[in-house]
């Protein structure tokens, strides 16, 4: 027995894991990975100065899948986590399957749960999983003659990838036409909007559930929810993510077997039909109105910056996990909870989402870090001269730990208060709207 636990241990020491990605997500899933008791050694291509703390950095693109490839096959990782949802609908899993590398991110045709709305959208109307009534239209002219019948609010969605804009709320005849002619006339998102959806607008609370998946098996897990709009009291333009929390309490104990029931498992019931296995992670963004629940959206990969609000929160191993996704011997048992609720808040560069400046140097880092119970995940960073330097629109995930949501938010803010740079910009209600339940 010993020497078996010896031998275990030695092949782990061994154990390499590459994380494709450079955001705040990756910094999370990397952090995670690297502290796992196998402790593997971890790459991340290309990741940030955050990553660097916990991996080596390699230059090469989440989405050049030949370079990719190369480095795979000459370091031969054990295991392959793809952040972004680019190279996984442009088919990095099933390239790095083909070649005999173990990778944890869903197929192409598996990923389109993402990369196509309207193929989603199919899935949720056949399967019979909640989702808002919806068209797809080619033709301009049908949309337009469509819209103008339609009551408001309505939203128009274009069918591919479109970085986070594809999606307009239109208040007015106006502004659906103007929606329509942008994304069928102007091509602002490309081929992306040559198909648009219109669908009908729903009314609630928004609160995400991600779910680990080998093909079979669902392990949902801890619900957290997103702040997706710049400003306080959800003001101001769509960004990436300011900020997220989990648990949401809006996902309350009786909701959890209808969302395993009538999103997950008709999902894969659905793909199954259509010759489709789904292995990774699905993201199910879910609005919660007083009739229940419907999807809003499928993601094919981890939220950010809700996988930095999740990741602290899990006690003990990932890698396990990922791995029974790739190999089909996911269980609950892989995934087990501490009780603590946890806080990100990004800190964002002046100016975003518009333009902003970069290269702003970044302090107290090290000071948030050593308030305990606090990580800063890295979004948009970069080292310059040894020294750590914003290079994005999202620049950092201040993330705490607490013992509730008014303590992890208690904890954020203070750690907040620690770090510094030029024009830095952050949001000073999250979890605001989930702590006015909790005291309800
Ligand atoms: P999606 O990319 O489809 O998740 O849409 C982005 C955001 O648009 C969602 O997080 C919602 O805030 C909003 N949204 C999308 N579809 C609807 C809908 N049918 N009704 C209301 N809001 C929506
Ligand atoms: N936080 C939203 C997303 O990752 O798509």
């Amino acid at each position: 027995m010993v020497a078996l636990t010896g031998w275990i241990s030695i092949i782990c020491v061994f154990m390499k894991i590459l994380v494709i990605g450079e955001g705040g997500r990756e910094h999370a899933l990397a952090w995670k990975l690297s502290k796992d008791s196998c402790r593997p050694q971890v790459f991340c291509a290309p990741g940030n100065a955050g990553t660097a703390q916990v991996a080596t950095n390699l230059a090469i693109k989440s989405d050049d899948i030949p370079n990719l490839l190369t480095w795979a096959k000459t370091n031969r990782p054990d295991l392959t986590v793809v952040g972004p949802e680019a190279p996984l609908c442009a088919g990095i899993s099933d390239i790095f399957s083909s070649e005999g590398f173990r990778v944890f991110g869903p197929s192409k045709a598996a990923a389109q749960m993402e990369g196509s709305k309207v193929f989603s959208k199919d899935v949720m109307t056949v399967g019979g999983i909640p989702t808002a009534t919806s068209r797809s239209f080619t033709l301009v002219e049908e949309a337009l003659k469509y819209v103008r019948q339609q009551e408001f609010p309505l939203v128009i969605k274009a069918e591919g990838l479109a970085a986070g804009k594809g999606v307009v709320i239109c208040t007015t005849v106006a502004e659906a036409e103007a929606a329509v002619r942008d994304m069928m006339v102007k091509k602002i998102f490309g081929w992306a909007g040559e198909r648009i959806l219109v669908e009908e607008f729903l009314e609630g609370e928004e609160a995400s559930i991600l779910a680990l998946i080998d093909g079979k098996t669902v392990v949902m897990l801890a619900s957290s929810q997103d702040h997706k709009r710049i400003f306080d009291d959800d003001k101001g333009p769509n960004t990436g993510g300011m900020g997220a929390y989990s648990p949401a309490p809006v996902v309350t104990d009786d909701l959890w077997p209808v969302i395993r029931k009538e999103v997950f498992e008709r999902t894969l019931i659905e793909l199954g039909k259509r010759g489709i296995t789904y292995k990774g992670v699905l993201y199910a963004g879910l609005m919660i109105g007083k009739k229940g629940i419907k999807v809003l959206e499928f993601n094919c990969r981890f939220g950010d910056p809700e996988t930095q609000a999740i990741l602290p929160r899990i006690d003990g191993d990932l890698v396990p996990a990922f791995q029974a996704c790739v190999d089909g011997t996911l269980s609950e048992k892989l995934i087990k909870w501490r009780h603590e609720a946890c806080v990100c808040v990004v800190m964002a560069s002046g100016g975003y989402p518009g333009s902003y400046n970069k290269g702003k140097a970044i302090d107290g880092v090290s000071d948030a870090e050593a308030l305990g119970n606090v990580t800063v995940f890295h979004a948009g960073t970069k080292l310059d001269n040894g020294k750590v330097v914003t290079s994005g629109g999202r620049v950092l995930g201040v993330t705490a730990l607490g013992s509730g949501l008014q303590a992890a938010v208690s904890n954020v803010y203070k750690a907040i208060e620690k770090i510094k740079f030029d024009k830095a910009h952050y949001r000073k209600d999250i979890a605001a709207r989930a702590l006015r339940k909790d005291t309800k």
